[in-house]
């Protein structure tokens, strides 16, 4: 729960706006684009759900963009209907200029895709599964065999070529699904949580690949509901919630829309309502948030004499202090800004 009215942040979903040109005009090329786009599943005891609610984005070609979210913020849904798997209720959305309803086929051409849940072939080997994805898309035999052997080197998997998939770690099953997927080249790479359930050595790797492929100037649209992931990642960022786009910027725009240098988490037990009322009357403090356990106070300037305050403010109070963190601004203190809710499960 805010104690400031949330005017100044939520004001950002109205900064969506970065312009890209259409193809052959000069400037960032747009490559995906959404009107409107609305999804909703018709419940079939309860009511109707808004998966998606009137999504408008745009994505330059070479971005890394990431839809950031907690579970059913509607980004499986979102990728499903950019990537063909989800017919949309209403709205409009283009991938490379092509309308993913009007013609789903080319679409597919465009894109390249990591599902949620692992899909490759079990009954094929790990360089089979490459194979066979290039021969689907129109490969001769020799040059899919070459892409495959290439790619395998690339991910890492060189050595696990005759492997069955089903021997493969979490990782290497995640970074071999991303190979198959930019295997036809494709103008835009979707990953949705690419990374939800590695460790955190797979993760960093997948990470490091996703970089070299940015770098090498493939556009890619991830969702995850990792605000670091988000936040090292992606070039920008739209933060979801029940469908709809509450803020989109990049990483450090959205960390500095809080206005704050410095975010205290206050551990504490009571009616945090009332501390939070009085942390946020305290020399440099900018806001304060009610979370679960505790308050957030958002302060600018230096915190060393700000800190011992704290202390004394909540005595005067009555509560007592059990415990004290302080961090720099993250993404997740931007979604508890804009929800009043934590965005971890
Ligand atoms: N096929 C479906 N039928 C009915 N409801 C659905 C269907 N698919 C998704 N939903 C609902 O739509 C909402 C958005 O779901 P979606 O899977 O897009 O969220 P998400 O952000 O990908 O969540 P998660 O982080 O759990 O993957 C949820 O309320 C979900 O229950
Ligand atoms: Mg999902």
């Amino acid at each position: 729960m805010s104690i400031r009215p949330l005017d100044e942040l939520s004001a950002l979903s109205a900064s969506e706006g970065r312009e890209f040109s259409s193809e052959g005009s000069g400037g960032p090329v747009e490559i995906i684009r959404t009107d409107g786009l609305t999804k909703t599943f018709a419940g079939k005891a309860g009511p109707v759900v808004t998966a998606v609610d009137h999504l408008g984005l745009a994505v330059g070609e070479g971005e890394i963009f990431g839809l950031l979210g907690p579970n059913g913020a509607g980004k499986t849904t979102t990728v499903g209907m950019l990537t063909t798997r989800v017919v949309p209720t209403s709205g409009r959305a283009l991938v490379g200029g092509v309308d993913v309803v009007a013609d789903p086929s080319r679409a597919k051409q465009v894109i390249g895709v990591v599902p949620q849940s692992n899909t490759l072939d079990r009954e094929l080997t790990v360089w089979q599964n490459l194979y066979f994805h290039g021969r689907y898309f129109g490969m001769g035999a020799e040059q899919a065999g070459e892409v495959a052997d290439r790619l395998l080197e690339q991910f890492r998997l060189g050595d696990r070529a005759k492997a069955d998939v089903a021997s493969l770690s979490g990782g290497m099953a995640q970074r071999l699904m991303v190979a198959r997927a930019i295997m036809h080249r494709p103008r835009i790479l979707f990953l949705d949580e690419p990374t939800a359930g590695l460790d955190p050595q797979s993760r960093i790797a997948l990470w490091e690949i996703l970089g070299e492929l940015h770098s090498a100037g493939q556009t890619i649209l991830l969702t995850t509901h990792y605000m670091e992931e988000a936040d090292r990642l992606c070039d920008r960022v739209a933060i979801m919630d029940h469908g709809r786009i509450l803020a989109l910027d990049t990483p450090a725009g959205l960390k500095r829309s809080l206005g704050a240098d410095t975010i205290v988490r206050v551990g504490c037990e009571g009616d945090l309502r009332r501390l939070a009322a009085a942390l946020a009357t305290m020399e440099g403090a900018r806001s304060a948030h009610v979370t679960d356990g505790g308050v957030l106070l958002y302060l600018s300037g230096p915190v060393a004499r700000t800190l011992p305050r704290i202390f004394s403010v909540a005595d005067a109070n009555g509560f007592a202090v059990a415990d004290l963190s302080v961090t720099e601004p993250t993404l997740e203190a931007v979604f508890i800004t804009l929800t009043g809710k934590e965005l971890r499960d």
